[in-house]
């Protein structure tokens, strides 16, 4: 197969982590007869210092005659100024809406070798596996925003709006994803509060019932979610919820497997390109150290091979890499919990010994 991969290494430790998974990716390539052809392009903060644009148009270009993008990270403090014209942030957004990216998939998925690192007890983890579809171009990111007045007075606002279609398209992906699973879709929400939750839950309820009665469906208050997800984890299959809850709720159930640094996500529309990345962020105190965990960026391009490439077995191939890896006792500095750790390419080392053939 030949695919054309975007690398948007992006900010802070990105370009270190995209480099380890590029490796990952060619070593997969040969050991397959696959050609994949890699380009480099700006996004976010870099993308402003180079030229003053946070998603140059070239980018975007560029992502669209692609195969598939895989995303390091963007932003931190050099950037943060809230007075800044624009922000690494707004990169990342307009490639979601630019490439109508709408489904946000966040598995939290435990490894065994790894329980111990998370904050919460054994027994309340284990078993713990839960794929998060997040809808990622619409609600109150992308709602209108504006300031009023000034002063001691000064007001600003920002609209949360969904509309039946961007509903039905998010939770028919999940309620499909459930099939293959474990056959249980909890939808969030915050309907006793909020005008498009209420919108939500009923259009979601109608595609649950028209469409997948197979499936066991629910439906949770996201402050009671954010509860649950801490207490009993191991309840939940497949979660399908709004932008902003997603990305709260996300962050959160990414503590549960002990370390952020493990889990990748993908972005995917309507055909088209798809987009992957660590969940992490870009980290900027340890950028440039050599240290930080390039596994979730690996486990993206597992990821990146499986949803748009088609390439399931090498996918798992890289998966188990990551695994036998694990079991090998190699950890980079946030899985090690003080005990001995090793770096970024040292880690990348480690997953390439056991994809050679
Ligand atoms: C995420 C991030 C982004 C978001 C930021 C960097 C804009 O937190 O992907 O979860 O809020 O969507
Ligand atoms: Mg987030």
């Amino acid at each position: 197969m030949k695919a054309k991969i975007v690398l948007l290494p992006g900010d802070g430790i990105g370009p270190e982590i995209v480099a380890q998974a590029q490796r990952v990716l060619e070593a997969v390539a040969s050991r397959f007869g696959h050609e994949f052809e890699f380009s480099s392009h700006l996004i976010g903060g870099i993308a402003i210092d180079t030229c003053g644009d946070p998603l140059p148009d070239e980018t975007v270009a560029a992502c669209k005659e692609s195969s598939a993008i895989l995303l390091g990270a963007v932003g931190g403090p050099k950037w943060d100024d809230p007075s800044a014209k624009t922000r690494p942030e707004a990169g990342l957004l307009k490639i979601r809406k630019e490439l109508g990216l709408f489904a946000n998939l966040r598995p939290i998925r435990l490894f065994d070798q790894l329980i111990d690192a998370s904050p919460l007890k054994r027994e309340i983890i284990e078993g713990t596996d839960i794929l998060f579809f997040r809808e990622l171009t619409g609600g109150i990111y992308f709602g209108e925003s504006g300031r009023e007045g000034s002063g001691d007075t000064e007001s600003a606002y920002q609209k949360m709006i969904y509309s039946v279609p961007e509903v039905q398209r998010i939770v028919r992906l999940a309620a499909k994803a459930a099939r293959n699973r474990e056959n249980r879709l909890t939808s969030v929400d915050k309907a006793n509060v909020l005008e498009p939750s209420r919108l939500w839950r009923s259009v979601a309820a109608k595609v649950m019932a028209d469409e997948f009665p197979d499936v066991e469906y629910d439906v949770v208050l996201v402050d009671s979610m954010a509860m649950h997800l801490i207490n009993r984890p191991k309840d939940f299959d497949v979660v399908v919820t709004g932008n902003m809850f997603g990305d709260i709720l996300t962050d959160e159930a990414s503590m549960l497997p002990g370390s952020l640094g493990m889990l990748p996500s993908a972005s995917l529309g309507d055909g088209g390109p798809g987009l992957y990345e660590p969940i992490h962020g870009s980290a900027p105190d340890i950028a440039g150290k050599g240290i930080a965990n390039p596994l979730a960026t690996i486990l993206a391009s597992a990821m990146l091979l499986r949803h748009s490439l088609g390439l399931g077995e090498e996918a798992e191939l890289i998966e188990t890499a990551v695994e036998s890896v694990l079991a090998d006792g190699h950890r980079t500095a946030d899985l090690a919990r003080g005990g001995a750790s090793i770096g970024t390419e040292a880690m990348g080392d480690a997953v390439m010994k056991h994809l050679a053939n």
